[in-house]
C-alpha cells in the first residue's frame, strides 16, 4: 500500500485504508449509538467534505479528541476539521431546528473551534415549534402505545413533509412567504391541537425545549407573532450558511472530492427497513443517506455499517429479543425514573456476571455508559443479534466496524444470538406462515412478530483483560479472535475497523 507523507501517523492509517475511494458513508447496523461520531470525526482527517443526510437532533454524536468530548445533534461530525478547510454539510433530507443549529454553534465558538465551512441544505426540512408539541402530545396520550421519542419533532416534521404541509430553511430567508406558509400550517396544526388536554399543551408550550412558554398564547395556543419574530430571527443569522447544498455536492463529486456521509440512528430505526412501528421517521439505511445529502446509493464506493461489538443497545420503545431483563429492563429504562447518577449510586459494574440478566444489563449500562446522548435516558442492553443484524446488512453497511469491545473486558462469558425461536401466534410473513417452534436466521423486523422471537445463544469465554491499550488485531486475545473469526463467519459482511475505546488512537486498523 502506498505510504503517505504526513507525519502522524493515525492519519497515516486513514489516508491508506481509503486510498482509492471518492465517496464513503458511516451509518449504524443497530438502533443507533454505535460511534457513528468518533468515526466520522476520523475519516473525516481523509474526506474533503462531510454530509448529513438524514435525521436531526435526536441524533447525539459523541467524539472525544484532544483531551475534550464534543457531542453533536445537529451539525456533521466532521466540524471539528473545519480548520483544515474541510466542509461540512446538513444535507437536503434532514429535519433541522435551527435554535439547535445556533446553540451548537455558540459551543463550538466556545470551545475555540470554527465553523466557516459550514454548509446548510435551503431545502432541508424546517423543525416547528408546532410539531415539537404534536410529538410530545401524541407521545403523551400514545400511553402504553408510545415509541418513546426524543422530542424533538421529527416524526411530525417527516410527516409535514410528505404530506406537502411542511416548510423548508429557505422559507426563513423570505419573510412574507414564511408568514404566509406558517399562517396556513399554523392553522391545521390548531384544529388538531384544540381535541388535546389544554393543561397539557400548557406544560409542554413551557418546556425549555419551546422557548419556556415564549410561544404559548392562552386562547389560541400559539402566539403566532412570537414564533415568526423569533423563527425569523433565526433565519437572519443562519443566512450566510444556506446554500444549495445539492449542486454543490454533486459539482463537488464531479471535480472528485472525496465526500463523507454521516448516518443517523441506526438501520434498525430506519422508516422503510427498521422494527417497525418503533423507528424514527427517516431511512437510515445507505439509501436514505446518501439521497439525502444529495446523492444516489450507487455513488456510495465504501459503505461501514457500525456494530456494538458483542452487544447492542437500544432508546426508546420496542421489542429487542436479547434484552437483559427482559420487560423488567424496559420498564426501568423507560419510566423516566432511572439515570447514569442513579444507577451508578445504587449499582455495580461487577454485577456483570451475575447470572440475573437485569442486574447484568445495569452493570453493562455503567461499563459502557450507556446513557442517552440527547436525552440522558438509560440505553437498554442486551448481547449481539446476529438475526437483527443479517437484516440490517441487506441495505448496506456491510463493510463493518465494531467498537466498545473492551466494555466487555470483565466479562466471564460472551453470548452471540445465532437464530430465534419463534413463539408466537400464527403469522404471515409473505406466503410464508410461521408457527410456534419455527427457528429462524433473519429477524423479521415486525414488531408484533419480533416480540416473540426467543434468541438462541452461543456461549463463548471472555477475554478477562484490558484490550484499551491493543493497537494491532493480532494482538488481541485469543477468546476474543474465536468469537469475532465466528461472528464474520455468521454474517455477510467484513470486517474492517475495531475500537478498543472512545479515543481517536484507541482504534485497530485490520
Ligand atoms: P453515535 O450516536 O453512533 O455517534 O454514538 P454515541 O456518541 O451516541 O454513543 C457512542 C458512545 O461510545 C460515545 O460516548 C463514544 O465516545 C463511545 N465510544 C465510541 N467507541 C468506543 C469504544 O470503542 N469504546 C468505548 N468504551 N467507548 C466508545
Ligand atoms: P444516534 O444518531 C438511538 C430513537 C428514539 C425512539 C425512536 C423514535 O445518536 O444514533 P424520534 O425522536 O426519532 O422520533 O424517536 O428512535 N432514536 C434514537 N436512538 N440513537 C439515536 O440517534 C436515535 N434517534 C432516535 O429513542 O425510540
Ligand atoms: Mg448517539
Amino acid at each position: 500500500m502506498k505510504k503517505s507523507s504526513s507525519q502522524n501517523p493515525l492519519k497515516n492509517k486513514i489516508v491508506d485504508f481509503l486510498q482509492g475511494f471518492s465517496t464513503i458513508s458511516v451509518t449504524c447496523n443497530q438502533w443507533g449509538d454505535t460511534g457513528k461520531g468518533k468515526f466520522v470525526d476520523l475519516f473525516a482527517e481523509w474526506a474533503d467534505i462531510i454530509a448529513r443526510g438524514t435525521g436531526g437532533d435526536n441524533c447525539g454524536h459523541s467524539i472525544e479528541a484532544d483531551g475534550k468530548k464534543f457531542v453533536f445533534h445537529i451539525i456533521p461530525s466532521g466540524i471539528l476539521r473545519d480548520g483544515q478547510g474541510k466542509i461540512n454539510i446538513i444535507g437536503n433530507g434532514t429535519v433541522v431546528n435551527p435554535r439547535t443549529v445556533i446553540n451548537e454553534l455558540a459551543l463550538l465558538a466556545e470551545q475555540g473551534c470554527t465553523y466557516s465551512n459550514l454548509m446548510l441544505a435551503y431545502n432541508a426540512k424546517l423543525i416547528l415549534p408546532t410539531q415539537i408539541v404534536m410529538d410530545r402530545i401524541k407521545e403523551r396520550s400514545a400511553g402504553v402505545g408510545k415509541i418513546g421519542t426524543t422530542g424533538r419533532g421529527i416524526g411530525p416534521t417527516y410527516t409535514d413533509h410528505y404530506s406537502r404541509k411542511g416548510l423548508v430553511i429557505n422559507d426563513l430567508l423570505n419573510p412574507e412567504i414564511f408568514r404566509q406558509k406558517f399562517k396556513a400550517h399554523l392553522d391545521e396544526k390548531k384544529m388538531i391541537l384544540k381535541n388535546y388536554d389544554y393543561k397539557a399543551l400548557k406544560t409542554i408550550m413551557h418546556h425549555k425545549d419551546l422557548e419556556s412558554g415564549f410561544y404559548w398564547d392562552d386562547e389560541e395556543i400559539f402566539a403566532e407573532e412570537n414564533v415568526v419574530e423569533r423563527y425569523l430571527q433565526y433565519g437572519e443569522i443562519l443566512r450566510p450558511l444556506i446554500k444549495d447544498t445539492d449542486a454543490f455536492i454533486r459539482n463537488a463529486k464531479e471535480r472528485g472530492l472525496k465526500i463523507l456521509l454521516e448516518g443517523a440512528q441506526g438501520t434498525l430505526l430506519s422508516i422503510d427497513h427498521g422494527t417497525t412501528p418503533f423507528v424514527t421517521s427517516s431511512d437510515c439505511s445507505v439509501g436514505g443517506l446518501a439521497r439525502g445529502a444529495g446523492l444516489k446509493e450507487s455513488d456510495v464506493g465504501l459503505s461501514f455499517g457500525i456494530v456494538k461489538g458483542l452487544y447492542m443497545t437500544r432508546v426508546g420503545e420496542g421489542p429487542f429479543p436479547t434484552e437483559f431483563g427482559g420487560d423488567l429492563s424496559a420498564e426501568w429504562c423507560g419510566n423516566g425514573l432511572n439515570n447514569e447518577e442513579t444507577e451508578r449510586e445504587n449499582h455495580s459494574a461487577s454485577d456483570i456476571n451475575r447470572s440475573e440478566p437485569f442486574s447484568r444489563g445495569i452493570a453493562l449500562r455503567i461499563l459502557g455508559k450507556e446513557y442517552g446522548a440527547t436525552t440522558g435516558r438509560p440505553r437498554r442492553t442486551g448481547w449481539l443479534d446476529l438475526p437483527l443484524l443479517r437484516h440490517a446488512l441487506q441495505f448496506g453497511g456491510e463493510e463493518m466496524i465494531f467498537t466498545k469491545l473492551d466494555v466487555l473486558d470483565t466479562c466471564e462469558t460472551i453470548q452471540v444470538c445465532t437464530e430465534y425461536e419463534y413463539q408466537g401466534p400464527d403469522y404471515y410473513f409473505g406466503d410464508h406462515l410461521y408457527q410456534a417452534g419455527d427457528h429462524l436466521g433473519i429477524a423479521i423486523p415486525d414488531s408484533n412478530f419480533l416480540k416473540y422471537c426467543a434468541p438462541i445463544y452461543q456461549e463463548f469465554k471472555g477475554w478477562k483483560t484490558s484490550i484499551r491499550g491493543i493497537r494491532s488485531y493480532q494482538s488481541l486475545p485469543d477468546e476474543l479472535l474465536e468469537i469475532l473469526d465466528f461472528v464474520i463467519s455468521q454474517v455477510p459482511g467484513n470486517l474492517n475497523i475495531i475500537s478498543v475505546g472512545p479515543g481517536r488512537e484507541e482504534t485497530i486498523f485490520l
